[in-house]
């Protein structure tokens, strides 16, 4: 049997833990033509399972009839391919009325604008989209649009602006994003963009320990493999909830077992190494040089206790930083998920083995001579 685990970024893994009932609500919620998840945005640090979290809502609502669901990248031009999307989306009657409009041109190659427009501009596409969606709207058919990773850019902007009068034309048309808090807040600079903002918010957290732990013992035994739940225990443990790392952990410890069919603590000894190379190489070493000058200072006063739930007075002291500066930083680093608070006064590290990743990067850069 192939190993089931899939530590690659983007994709669907086959054993995806449910966050509670989280798709399932946000899928209903957007069959409610005026539910505040109308427009939504995912957001939370990389890795969480953002573009996991947006595409299995996408499949979801894909089966549904009344739906077509349009998956949009950042980096193309929105607008055009909106169009392109949506006819491929439609059916065979659908894309017949889509045909009908003035100007354009479908074939197998895509969307193609007749002659009398060759220059397209925006407000080309803006005609053509609500020709579309007239369309749409007449047969009752809803729509989806996701965009993943949203930043500011000059395509955004553009595609705001529409989506902003579709929206209050009260068009069926609901738009699901995802983003890491950073570019989210962003959008706030630019008028159009902020519009987006008003989106209800989904955030995403870790995923629960004792699912993580009943999901590899699912996995683990169903497929033949001897661990005890001491070991799953400490599987569990090892990931700290973090989504990327449960599918690493989960992919590693099969593979180094395949043969004995036996997981115990020498096969989690013999992965350890390249559990955390991973984990470094894949999240840590991003979200780490994302974080600034003094997030990296709190970081470390935090790292070099010796306690796992680390109290702000130990941190103050560490920095001999008065405490509006220290609680400032205290709120930048939980909106950004790299640290969360364990009871009053007191916060640990989000992610499974952070402290020993920065503890290696403040030794590197000790005995790096410049
Ligand atoms: N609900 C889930 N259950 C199990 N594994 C998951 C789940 N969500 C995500 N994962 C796994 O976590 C990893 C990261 O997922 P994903 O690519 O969706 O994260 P992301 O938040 O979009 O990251 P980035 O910020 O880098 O785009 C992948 O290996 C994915 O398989
Ligand atoms: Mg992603």
């Amino acid at each position: 049997m192939n190993n089931p685990f899939n530590p690659s970024f983007g994709r669907i893994p086959s054993i995806f833990l449910n966050r509670g009932q989280l798709v399932d609500n946000v899928v209903q919620e957007l069959e409610n033509p005026n539910s505040p998840y109308k427009i939504s945005i995912v957001y939370g640090m990389r890795g969480v399972g953002k573009t996991t979290f947006l595409t299995e809502v996408g499949r979801k609502i894909e089966d549904k009839p009344e739906w077509i669901v349009v998956n949009l990248a950042m980096g193309s031009d929105l607008m055009a391919t909106l169009v392109d999307n949506l006819y491929m989306k439609a059916n065979s009657n659908l894309q017949k009325a889509f045909e009908s409009i003035r100007g354009l041109n479908f074939s197998a190659f895509g969307l193609q604008l007749s002659a009398e427009i060759s220059k397209p501009t925006l407000s080309t596409y803006q005609g053509i989209l609500t020709n579309m969606f007239n369309q749409l709207k007449k047969r009752g058919i809803k729509t989806l649009i996701t965009l993943d990773e949203v930043k500011t850019s000059k395509e955004l902007k553009s595609f705001a602006a529409y989506y902003q009068i579709l929206n209050r034309e009260d068009y069926e048309v609901a738009l699901m994003m995802t983003g890491l808090l950073e570019n989210i807040s962003e959008l706030q600079n630019e008028d159009v963009m902020t519009f987006l903002l008003r989106g209800k918010r989904i955030a995403l957290s870790a995923l629960n320990l004792s699912q993580i732990e009943i999901s590899y013992h699912n996995v683990f035994k169903k497929s033949g493999y001897q661990v005890t739940e001491a070991i799953l225990r400490k599987m569990a443990l090892m990931t700290k909830g973090y989504s990327y790392a449960f599918q690493l952990l989960g992919y590693l410890v099969w593979n180094a077992a395949e043969e004995n069919k036996l997981i115990d603590q020498n096969v989690l000894d013999k992965i350890k190494n390249e559990y955390l190379i991973e984990l470094d190489q894949n999240a840590y070493m991003k979200i780490f040089s994302n974080l600034s000058k003094q997030d990296k200072k709190f970081v470390l006063a935090m790292a070099q206790s010796s306690n796992k739930r680390v109290t702000i007075k130990e941190i103050r002291e560490r920095l001999d930083r008065p405490s509006n500066f220290i609680a400032n930083y205290r709120r930048r680093l939980l909106d950004d998920q790299i640290i969360k608070a364990t009871s009053y006064g007191e916060v640990a590290f989000t992610l499974p083995f952070f402290k020993e990743y920065v503890l290696q990067q403040y030794r590197f850069e000790q005995e790096m001579d410049y």
